[in-house]
C-alpha cells in the first residue's frame, strides 16, 4: 500500500483554494489540478509499504509529537523546483518551528522501521497542480505573480493522519487510515 502522513486543511481554506484554482485552471491546459477534497499538507511520504508494516507504523506515529501548538497561515503561491521549469504549483504555508518539529519527529519515529529520512529539507506546501506540458505556463506564471501573497486562511493543527494513496486514471485518491494528536495527549 502507498502511504503518506499529512495534515488536513480546513474547509474554509479548501474553498479559498478551490476559488483560486477555478480562476487559474482556464489559463494553463498543461496543468493537472488536484482534487481539492484531497488537498493536504504532507509531513512524510512513505511510498509503497507492505501491509504487514501497518501496525508498526501506527505505533511509531502514536509516538511522534510536536514541541508545542502549531498554527498555520496559508498564503502565497509558487512553483517547484522553479517557475521556468515547474513540476508543481503550490500554495504556501507559514508557521512556527513546531510544524518542523512534528515533521522531524514523524521522520525520526519511522527510521527504526527502515523508512529513510528525506534528503531534502521539509518545505511545507499544498500541491495545487502538477504539470504535464508547458502549455499556458506564461499566463499562469503571470497570474501567480499577480496573486502575490494572497491569503487563503489559517488553522490550528490538533491532529495529523496516515493516508493511503490509490493511483487512479483521474488522479490519486486518498483515504484516511488513522489519526494522531499532535500534542501527545490522548486523542478524545
Ligand atoms: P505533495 O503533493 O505535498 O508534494 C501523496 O502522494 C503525497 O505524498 C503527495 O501529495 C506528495 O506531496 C507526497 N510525496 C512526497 N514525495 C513523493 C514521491 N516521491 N512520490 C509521490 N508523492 C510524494
Amino acid at each position: 500500500m502507498r502511504l503518506f502522513v499529512a495534515i488536513d486543511i480546513p474547509d474554509t481554506v479548501r474553498e479559498a483554494l478551490a476559488r483560486l484554482m477555478g480562476e487559474l485552471r482556464p489559463l494553463c491546459s498543461g496543468a493537472r489540478w488536484v482534487r481539492i477534497e484531497g488537498a493536504h499538507l504532507t509531513l512524510k511520504f512513505l511510498g509503497e509499504t507492505p501491509a504487514d508494516r501497518a501496525r508498526g507504523i501506527d505505533a511509531a506515529l502514536h509516538r511522534a509529537q510536536a514541541s508545542g501548538p502549531i498554527d498555520l497561515l496559508f498564503s502565497g503561491l509558487g512553483f517547484f523546483p522553479d517557475p521556468r521549469h515547474p513540476r508543481v504549483l503550490w500554495a504556501g504555508v507559514s508557521t512556527n518551528p513546531n510544524l518542523q518539529a512534528l515533521a522531524a519527529s514523524v521522520a525520526a519515529q519511522l527510521v527504526p522501521l527502515g523508512i529513510a529520512r528525506e534528503t531534502r529539507e521539509f518545505s511545507p506546501h499544498i500541491t495545487l497542480a502538477r504539470f504535464e506540458s508547458p502549455k499556458g505556463l506564461d499566463a499562469l506564471r503571470a497570474a501567480v505573480e499577480h496573486a502575490g501573497a494572497a491569503e487563503f486562511g489559517r488553522s490550528s493543527v490538533r491532529e495529523f493522519h496516515l493516508f493511503q494513496s490509490v493511483l487512479k486514471r483521474g488522479g490519486a485518491e486518498y483515504t484516511r487510515l488513522a489519526t494522531y494528536p499532535v500534542s501527545g495527549e490522548p486523542d478524545v
